[in-house]
């Protein structure tokens, strides 16, 4: 089967966040999901659902799990017992079900920064402290761990947890197998358990591959929550639904436990469904998806590089969230963010609001048909050009 990524979908109306939180002359190139319509399977499974017309009580038939077993084997070569996969209601939810569970209110969270947004917001939000890892960036704008700083962060006395994002979002960072385990190394040391956000996952392009953090070794398996959702690569972030895998079984029940008390791990029926769908038979749509964003990819970085050299794109690994130097610029973040708004008519995350590292850079979502991206890189060139 062949998907048509080029086609142009109007989203407007469809209260979507990503166009209806802006007027009608904006490009949105901002939250992380794609412009692309999901796999025709998907869709006729969903319409075939609907049309049953009855949406009572699902029961747990395994299928869900077994479906994220299939996909973890198949992609990754990580050989997961159903018995470590749990239903949850999306990733961030997970992540702080996750840490509630195996930290305590006044602990210390290390996150790598610049990172994902909702991170600063739900630690605080649940009374615990960030202690931020600044990643390095290089001279030619990649970034690297800084090992010795993290070491520092785990070893504090009330450094419980690390939030993993893996690869990262947003600096397109995929981590290699020696970085992991030098991290689980660290992490072991200083008993400190790992959540790794795996969202991304799918989306990593040639010369890198993803490594789930629960196959690198027993002892990593044995420490860490591994999160996951097919939402960015087909295209469901709205059905709400999400996994966690956790290969220990007293670390399941731990999880599990809050989830069981509070009622909340009621399954729907177009939660689950889509992700059976995706995994067990939309191989061929995340295999073209990548090679459309890697098209994507190349042609921002030729534009970038032969039209708009104040902007540095930075080298991307992984996930559709383009991490643009905008330095030289010189703008304020507020300013910035306002400029590319106002004068070039494109919606972007501004850099700060991922915290230390971000000011000076704008997020950019490459997940459309490439007319788009071209049309908004015009109109960045256009504007750039007039100041
Ligand atoms: C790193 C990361 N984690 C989690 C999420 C959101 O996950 P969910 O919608 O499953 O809560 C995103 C969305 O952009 C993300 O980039």
């Amino acid at each position: 089967m062949k998907h048509n990524f080029d086609e142009l979908v109007d989203r407007r109306g469809t209260e979507c966040k990503k166009w209806d939180t802006y007027a009608a002359d904006i490009i949105p190139m901002w939250i992380a999901d794609t412009d692309f319509k999901c796999p025709q399977p998907v869709i006729d499974a969903m319409v075939k659902r609907a049309q049953h017309g009855i949406y009572g009580y699902p029961i747990n038939c395994k299928n869900f799990e077994q479906s994220i077993v299939n996909w973890q084997k198949k992609r990754f070569g990580w050989d997961v017992d159903i018995d470590w996969v749990e239903y949850t209601p999306a990733v961030v939810p997970a992540i702080v079900y996750a840490m509630r569970a195996f930290t305590s209110p006044g602990d210390n969270i290390v996150i790598q920064m610049p990172a994902y947004h909702p991170f600063h917001d739900i630690i605080p939000h649940n009374g615990r402290h960030i202690l931020g890892n600044q990643l390095i960036r290089k001279a030619d704008g990649s970034y690297e761990i800084d090992y010795d700083n993290l070491e520092e962060l785990l070893s504090k006395k009330r450094t419980t947890m690390f939030l993993l994002c893996s690869p990262h979002n947003p600096v397109g960072k995929c981590f290699s197998r020696e970085e992991l385990e030098r991290i689980s190394e660290l992490c072991l040391k200083h008993n400190v358990f790992v959540v790794s956000d795996e969202i991304h996952s799918d989306i990593i392009y040639q010369g890198s591959k993803h490594i789930p953090f629960g196959s690198i070794s027993q002892e990593a398996a044995d420490h860490c929550v591994v999160c996951v959702n097919p939402s960015k690569t087909f295209n469901i972030a709205g059905v709400r639904t999400g996994a966690v895998i956790i290969p220990n079984r007293h670390n399941h029940d731990l999880f599990y436990a809050p989830l069981e008390d509070n009622k909340a791990y009621g399954r729907t029926v177009f939660g689950t469904l889509p992700i059976e769908v995706s995994y067990n038979e939309c191989d061929y749509y995340a295999d073209q998806l990548l090679e459309y964003l890697a098209g994507n990819l190349a042609c921002l970085n030729k534009f970038v590089a032969e039209r708009i050299p104040r902007l540095k794109v930075t080298p991307t690994q992984a996930t559709y969230l383009i991490w643009l130097n905008c330095q030289a610029l010189n703008m304020a973040p507020k300013q910035l963010n306002q400029f590319f708004l106002e004068q070039a008519k494109v919606a972007m995350n501004e850099g700060s609001t991922f915290g230390p590292g971000g000011a000076g850079f704008m997020r950019m979502n490459i997940a459309c048909p490439r007319s788009r991206l071209v049309e908004a890189l015009h109109r960045m060139e256009a504007a750039i050009n007039k100041l």
